[in-house]
């Protein structure tokens, strides 16, 4: 799942939690301002950068122009990704030159890409480290510090993670992402992904179930278990399906899930993102069989059209798809389902894009993420086809579908109207102090009058009106 957004990411109040759990082992006084685009695995990966620093000694800040150390962990889905990450390294580069030891870097994917190029043709950063290279942070800072320049773009085979205990980044101290694999393997056609974040790999799932276990123990009762695709999570089993070690169960992403689920009835699982191609029933049966596993799936479908999905390198036609949105229905009747859609991509006629208006009908999906086709250097897609789709169709076709989200949203909030869902409470409303949020398994944000009730509770609320975006309702005895 993708939010186009910035998350001007907050330190300060999870610092003594940080602490807590690992004392730094290095005096520093220096400051860090870090912020992040993307994905939430990027978000996820900016926890990992606070940790490996916070070790170092670093505090952080919410406030740039007080920081020693500013890093963005940047994305280069589409070009407008990277050119808003240009126009914030232009601000620091003025900010540089009022404060020459400020030390400026960039992290994550457009790193990844663009290896040496900000820094020494462009010269807008000191540093820059790739999505595998961030327990090297400390001594790039060093190398920096010590007045040379600093790059680790090397993309790893094995590199998860899985040892450090993330910062947690987000201010709720209720939900929280878990990485349980890297990179990506797939190869679609417009997708830059594989070449900033290298081969997939999973991580050991006995240190996720323990990340699972230490975030609940925390107060934490919501869990995310994020990769790019996690129906092909595998430990102990080889590409080829071969067991790797004997001695050693096989672990696949449904067995994976389960265990993550038995960590605590109170404890909710998500995860993002399923791949149409590889989403199995084994996936949709243990969703169905444990009440805390919630019924959301994000399954991108990026056109409805069988021939467009071929061109993308897809691995699944329109039919298959749908075979798949039938499958969870079938398992879960009421399993919310969302999507990605790109508009226009390379050699889209308006026949094709009329299949993705009709698909769209056909599941109805609760939640979109829309985009322009944005074409990508060294893509399948920009070696072998041209990007024809003239700009003013592509935001044409961009529209229509977003006119039919809207109304998909709408409907399927008004269908909730009358329902009572279990809400877990994940704080104060931002409009209104006297006013929680918080969200049902489905995924849809709920406002309700506070009560006596609290972040960390849940309680089941029966819904009385709606907006697209989120439904408003009153706390109830039960369900
Ligand atoms: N242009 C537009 N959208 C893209 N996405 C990925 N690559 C591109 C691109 N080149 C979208 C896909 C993906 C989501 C994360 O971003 O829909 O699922
Ligand atoms: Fe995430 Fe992809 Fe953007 Fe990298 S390019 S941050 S993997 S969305």
């Amino acid at each position: 799942m993708f939010e186009e957004t910035t998350n001007k990411v907050i330190l300060e109040e999870k610092q003594g939690e940080a602490m807590e759990m690992e004392a730094p082992v290095v005096a520093n006084d220096k400051k860090l301002y870090l912020e992040s685009y993307g994905c939430q695995m990027n978000f996820s990966d900016s926890e990992i950068v606070a940790s490996i620093l916070t070790k170092q000694g670093y505090t952080t800040t919410r406030n740039e122009a007080e920081a020693d150390l500013i890093l963005l962990n940047t994305c280069s889905i589409r070009e407008n990704a990277e050119q808003r990450v240009r126009n914030r390294l232009t601000e620091f580069k003025h900010r540089k030159e009022k404060n020459p030891g400020l030390v400026v870097g960039i992290l994550g994917c457009m790193a990844e890409r663009l290896k040496t190029q900000l820094l020494e043709q462009e010269k807008l950063v000191d540093l820059v480290a790739g999505p595998d290279a961030y327990r090297d942070l400390p001594n790039l800072i060093g190398e920096v510090e010590g007045g040379q320049k600093a790059v680790n773009v090397l993309l790893s085979r094995e590199e998860t993670y899985a040892d450090i205990s993330p910062v947690r980044l987000d201010k709720n101290g209720i939900t929280a992402f878990i990485s349980i694999m890297r990179g990506c393997d797939n190869m679609c056609s417009f997708c830059v992904v594989p070449f900033t974040r290298g081969r997939e790999r999973s991580r050991d799932p006995k240190s996720i179930v323990k990340e699972a276990q230490d975030l609940f123990d925390l107060g934490y009762r919501e869990v995310t278990l994020l990769g790019q695709n996690v129906d092909s999570y595998r430990w102990n089993i080889s590409k080829k399906g071969e067991i790797e070690n004997p001695e050693e169960p096989t672990v696949n992403f449904a067995q994976l899930l389960e265990q993550v689920a038995l960590v605590n009835p109170l404890l909710r699982i998500r995860f993002s993102t399923s791949h149409p191609k590889d989403m199995t029933d084994d996936v949709l049966e243990t969703m169905a069989k444990y009440n805390n596993i919630c019924e959301y799936i994000h399954l991108p479908v990026q056109s409805g059209n069988t021939a467009v999905l071929e061109r993308m390198n897809r691995g699944y036609s329109r039919e298959w798809y749908i075979d798949r949105i039938d499958a969870i229905r079938k398992y879960m009747p009421n399993c919310a389902i969302s999507t990605d859609i790109i508009s226009g991509f390379c050699g889209e006629t308006d026949a094709e894009h009329q299949e993705t208006l009709t698909l769209m009908d056909y599941v109805q999906y609760e939640y979109a993420y829309m985009f322009k086709y944005s074409e990508r250097p060294k893509t399948l897609a920009e070696r072998k086809y041209e990007d024809d789709v003239p700009e003013a169709v592509k935001s044409a076709r961009l529209t229509e579908i977003i006119d039919k989200q809207q109304a998909h949203s709408l409907l399927r909030n008004q269908a909730a109207v009358g329902k009572t869902y279990e809400v877990l409470v994940e704080g104060t409303s931002k409009r209104s102090e006297e006013h929680l949020y918080g969200r049902n398994s489905q995924n849809a944000v709920i406002i309700f009058p506070k009560g006596n009730h609290k972040k960390g509770d849940y309680v089941f609320v029966q819904v009385s009106e709606c907006t697209a975006a989120t439904l408003l309702g009153e706390v109830v005895e039960n369900l």
